[in-house]
């Protein structure tokens, strides 16, 4: 019994999980299983990526976790609402496919979805 147990809490965790890259501006790239439900930022925080500090914790009140999305995955984000567009306005160098991460929530369909840090972060 406690055999069956542990595989389907294995399932149930490993299913839960997406692959989330994060890239710098020197090029040094780290790719992580994060939990589906968590933001992007939350990934970062958790496995000690460099560049994403989220001094506000997620309150969208710091663009400390600003980060530059690849296009192609652009689509398949919520638009952001206008708190993050203008906090985006305050933060470094931003670009048309600024987000901030603390408001990416991972979920089955963004797995391989890939950021880069500002050069500024890091
Ligand atoms: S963690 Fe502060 S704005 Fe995202």
């Amino acid at each position: 019994m406690f055999y069956i147990l542990a595989l389907f809490l294995f399932i149930l965790i490993y299913t839960t999980m997406t692959k989330i890259t994060y890239k710098d501006q020197q090029g040094n790239s780290k790719t992580i299983e994060v939990e589906n439900g968590l933001s992007v930022m939350e990934g970062a925080i958790q496995n000690d990526i460099s560049g994403i500090d989220a001094d506000c914790g997620g309150s969208m009140a710091c663009a400390t976790c600003h980060v530059y999305v690849e296009e192609k995955w652009l689509d398949k984000l919520p638009k952001a609402e206008d708190g993050e567009v203008d906090m985006i306005d305050m933060a470094f160098e931003p670009k048309k496919n600024s987000r901030l991460s603390c408001q990416i929530i991972v979920n089955d369909e963004l797995d391989g979805f890939t950021v880069t840090t500002p050069e500024k972060q890091s």
